[in-house]
């Protein structure tokens, strides 16, 4: 989410690592910081907003400096402000950090160091982190050793970078879970979150591993595990070009944003669910509000929308909570008949858009309780709302929404959980869906590998005229978002509805030609799909099921089968069908030559009416 820049070695490391953020700057941002040893102090210069703004607060006098590190912050703990911008100092300002990532146990650690009389001024996890290491350094150098130690109070993902004007020839950096990449040069070493930030300087890159350390000098780099053993230093040599290398390698940011998935899911539950399975929802509201709340209003727009009708779906099912789902160009012109008692829920990715706004500002007015789920902090709509439950999906770049989807669905099962482990509702086993939340990335992962299958199927269907996407139950809540994918990337016409909706008029529109997609993940159903399948087929239709891999019927009912892995709950299952669908109308959009990061007419955010 996060940049990382560092730099050892003869050029001016300040203009380096700087150099090394604006490469970066494609991930997004909203503030920045470079940190270097000078004499017995580390000077660090933050600054919120746009790299020209930390630029501006250097460029009186551009610093020269052998080592430096650099960030720019995606914030995910506290507000983009100066103070909340990385670097970060520790107790004694010997060390400063920067780092990429969530440490899970912050809010422990922190109680800890303050009985010990630690005072933090941010309020940031990273800052955590910092006085940790410096506790750590107190108790004896050399500092990699400190940042070893400290690691293993750390819980949680983090790509760490530490340096200290004790030790002012070197760089440390550890990795778990969140990317760093070491680039080696003559002379000269560096680091960075992403391989593009370096290719300017060297082409000789190591892919840290997780549960490692480096250290950096001019001299060289050393690797070591979690034990402190050396580990072999083999670099590897790349030659993409820069625009890829900004896109990972993905041919759009759409594909990458998409391949996320299972590292996405993995943020959303950081710190939010714990090992006794149970639901650690920080900062909404108390308890007794969850046993108050009589209704609940989810209030959003197209993909972000999608996600509150899934919402729906779990709160009504789950829970038995009354649950509407309204856009919100509609709601805010709609005089909606609200309740005192109700929760209206906001959800945006951007959380600018301004419809969604006015409509939280509606729900104020009436002094009806808001609740965000949002997912770039310090937007309007998190500000505004009285609570905001962050989505950490890190910046999505793709005008499609991806990534976001997946994570605001992921939030409203945790939302979902947290009610039902507050009232203590018997019927809700909230410990064996949590361990299976927890089980989603890896399925996710899983649900990756069928991209081979999926560009086949895309090359047989690319020139369909219309494609229907159809399901029943949270199936048919996923048809209506895979099918503004299809429409929104790869300009197809789509008819999307309830299954069994279909005789009642959409029918009319089937003929040769026309695909099919139908979602069966849930086998309660699934018969009553397949009498809809033939319906389309007798018409001349393509049918196409998405379904799970236990399904033992599709293969004789449907022309083509996807079949994804099977959770433990139908409603889950039914999310990661969006996988193979997103994939779906990337590949039909890439075939057929269109401008997939960028569709024509849209844009990512949506501040007008
Ligand atoms: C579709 C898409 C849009 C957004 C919608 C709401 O792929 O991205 O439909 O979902 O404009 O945007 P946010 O979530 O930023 O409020």
């Amino acid at each position: 989410m996060c940049g990382i820049a560092g730099y050892v070695g003869p050029r001016n490391a300040v203009e380096v690592v700087y150099d090394q953020l604006k490469r970066l700057e494609y991930r997004g941002y909203d503030s920045a910081g470079i940190a270097f040893p000078k004499g017995d102090e580390i000077v660090v210069t933050k600054r919120a907003g746009k790299l020209s703004e930390l630029a501006q607060a250097l460029s009186d006098k551009w610093p020269e400096a052998p080592l430096a590190i650099a960030h720019s912050r995606w914030a995910t703990h506290g507000a983009p402000t100066d103070v909340n911008a990385h670097p970060h100092f520790d107790q004694t300002e010997h060390v400063a950090i920067i780092h990429n990532g969530i440490i899970e146990n912050y809010l422990d650690l922190r109680q800890e160091l303050i009985s010990r009389g630690h005072k933090f001024h941010s309020q940031t996890d990273t800052e955590v982190a910092a006085h940790v290491i410096g506790e750590e350094y107190e108790k004896g150098g050399p500092l990699e050793e400190a940042v070893r130690r400290a690691i293993a109070r750390l819980r949680g993902a983090y790509a760490l970078v530490v340096v200290s004007h004790l030790e002012n020839d070197k760089i440390v950096c550890a990795r778990n879970s969140s990317p760093l990449v070491l680039g080696l040069g003559k002379g000269e070493n560096m680091l960075a979150s992403d391989i593009p930030a370096l290719l300017p300087y060297t082409r000789e890159v190591i892919v840290m591993d997780d549960d490692t350390l480096a250290v950096l000098t001019t001299e060289g780099i050393r690797l070591m595990d979690a034990n402190g053993r050396d580990l072999p230093v083999e670099p590897m040599h790349v030659d993409w070009d820069v625009a890829a290398a900004e896109r990972g390698g993905y041919e759009h940011f759409m594909l990458k944003e998409i391949h996320e998935q299972p590292q996405v899911i993995r943020q959303v539950l950081a710190g939010r669910v714990d090992e006794k399975f149970k639901v650690r929802l920080e900062g909404i509201f108390g308890e007794h509000v969850w046993t108050e709340i009589d209704r609940v209003n989810i209030i959003a727009c197209g993909t972000a929308y999608h996600a509150g009708l899934m919402g729906k779906h779990l709160f009504e099912t789950l829970l038995r909570l009354p649950t509407d789902v309204y856009y919100s160009s509609e709601f805010r012109y709609g005089d909606p008949v609200l309740s005192p008692r109700s929760l209206a829920i906001f959800v945006s990715q951007s959380g600018e858009t301004a419809d969604t706004l006015a409509a939280l500002k509606l729900c104020k007015q009436r002094r009806i309780r808001t609740l965000g789920i949002v997912n770039v902090i310090g937007s309007s709509i998190a500000r505004e709302c009285d609570r905001t439950i962050f989505t950490q999906a890190g910046p999505e770049i793709s005008v499609a929404s991806t990534k976001a989807y997946t994570a605001q669905v992921m939030v409203f099962a945790l939302l979902a959980l947290y009610i039902a482990q507050v009232q203590e509702m018997p019927g809700v086993r909230v410990g064996e869906w949590v361990e299976e939340l927890m089980r989603m990335d890896s399925l996710a992962e899983d649900a990756l590998k069928l991209e081979p299958e999926i560009i086949r199927m895309a090359e047989d269907m690319k020139n369909m005229p219309l494609c229907f996407f159809l399901g029943r139950g949270a199936d048919a809540y996923v048809a209506v978002e895979a099918a503004l994918k299809l429409k929104e990337v790869a300009y197809i016409p789509t008819q999307e509805s309830p299954a069994g909706e279909m005789k009642h008029g959409p029918l009319a529109l089937v003929q040769p030609g026309v695909a099919a997609m139908f979602g069966a993940t849930d086998p309660h159903t699934r018969d009553k799909v397949v009498s809809n399948m033939k319906e389309v087929q007798a018409r001349g239709g393509t049918v196409v099921a998405i379904t799970t891999d236990d399904d033992t019927i599709m293969d004789q009912a449907a022309d083509q089968v996807v079949r994804i892995p099977r959770a433990k709950f139908e409603f889950l299952s039914a999310l990661l069908s969006i996988i193979p669908l997103q994939l779906f109308s990337y590949h039909v959009a890439r075939l057929n030559g269109c401008e997939i990061d960028q569709p024509r007419n849209l844009a990512k955010s949506v501040t007008v009416e």
